[in-house]
């Protein structure tokens, strides 16, 4: 069992994570959120999304956190990006790279983005060709590439077929997102498979949640065949509003946990992440179960009960 020994984690709770939380999150708070995950080892950090703050009011001061989160040297700050409006808020604060957003579903798609898949590929290439101009990479992520939660299944084809057409567009690289949880290990091996064959020079990443228990596998079936991009959302927080039954990112310690111990390198430092992990209830205001903050890394053992030396006294 293999895959490639190091991989690149872009951390989405500050975005994906805080636009479904009922809280509202304070910008300081938000601005020390991202701060102190700056000091993890991200290779990317998804800030906030430049949507309708009707849409999305959770991220309303988007432009605001941008401006006054301490940029850390060798980390790629991100933003979600629905349309010509987002591009041209992200721009203004200086995102380093645009994550473009539509949905591989028609009815997702009109749920989340209040237009035809079409409508969303013609606003989406017009601002790949505004980004060109300003000297901006952009990926596009395809929400529902593994099942819609109104339409159901979504072929492969269809998902292939958009990924093409954004590439010809201009986007550097695609992310293929799991929005509610559809996707199993089988499923995903072979759609990386596939992508990675018919589109080699476009960077895919995978984006998944936890809805139903299976994204550390599809992780894992993600990265044998090759992918080694990841989003993943600290404690596990996440989900779109726009998408019912949605819930949380494939946890980021838990990610990381995983890769570690078998070896593989993340760039990020599990201790310090656990920090911020203890902290969330605090930031959302809400109670979070979390398996490794109560368990502790694989390693964390434990004194042996007291009465073990008289009955196994040392020889
Ligand atoms: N940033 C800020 N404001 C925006 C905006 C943007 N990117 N896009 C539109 N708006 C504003 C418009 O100025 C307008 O404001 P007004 O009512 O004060 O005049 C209002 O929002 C409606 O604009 P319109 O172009 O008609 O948008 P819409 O209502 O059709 O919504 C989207 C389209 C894409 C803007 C909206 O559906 C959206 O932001 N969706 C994002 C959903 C999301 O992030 N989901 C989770 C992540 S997958
Ligand atoms: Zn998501």
């Amino acid at each position: 069992m293999s895959g490639p020994q190091r991989i690149e984690i872009n951390e989405v709770g500050p975005r994906d994570g805080l636009q479904i939380e009922q809280a509202m999150v304070a910008t300081d708070d938000k601005v020390a959120f991202v701060d102190a995950l700056s000091a993890c080892g991200f290779a990317r950090i998804e800030v906030t999304s430049f949507t309708s703050p009707k849409a999305i009011p959770a991220l309303a001061d988007a432009q605001e956190v941008m401006r006054r989160i301490a940029r850390r040297p060798g980390v790629i700050y991100t933003a979600l990006i629905p349309n010509i409006r987002g591009l041209e808020r992200a721009l203004e604060v200086g995102v380093d790279e645009m994550n473009l957003v539509m949905s591989c579903s028609e009815t997702h798609n009109r749920a989340n983005l209040r237009m035809t898949r079409e409508q969303s590929f013609a606003e989406l290439a017009g601002i790949l060709r505004l980004a060109v101009e300003a000297g901006k990479p952009c990926n596009v992520s395809l929400s529902t590439a593994f099942g819609c939660p109104f339409d159901g299944e979504v072929a492969a084809s269809d998902v292939m077929a958009l990924a093409q057409r954004l590439a010809q567009a201009g986007a550097q690289g695609i992310t293929l997102c799991d929005t509610t949880g559809m996707a199993y290990p089988t499923q995903v091996a072979q759609l990386c498979e596939r992508f990675q064959r018919e589109l080699p020079a476009t960077a895919l990443t995978v984006h998944l949640h936890n809805t139903r228990g299976m994204a550390l596998a599809n992780a894992m079936a993600a990265w044998q065949t090759g992918v080694w991009r990841f989003d993943a959302a600290a404690g596990g927080l996440g989900g779109c509003p726009y998408a019912p039954g949605a819930s949380g990112n494939v946890n980021t310690e838990e990610l990381v946990h995983m890769f570690e111990c078998m070896g593989v390198q993340t760039g990020v430092t599990l201790t310090r992440l656990l920090d911020i992990v203890r902290a969330l209830p605090q930031l959302v205001q809400r109670g979070l179960s979390n398996a490794l903050v109560t368990a502790g890394p694989r390693l964390t053992t434990h004194q042996p009960p007291a009465w073990l030396a008289e009955r196994f006294p040392a020889a």
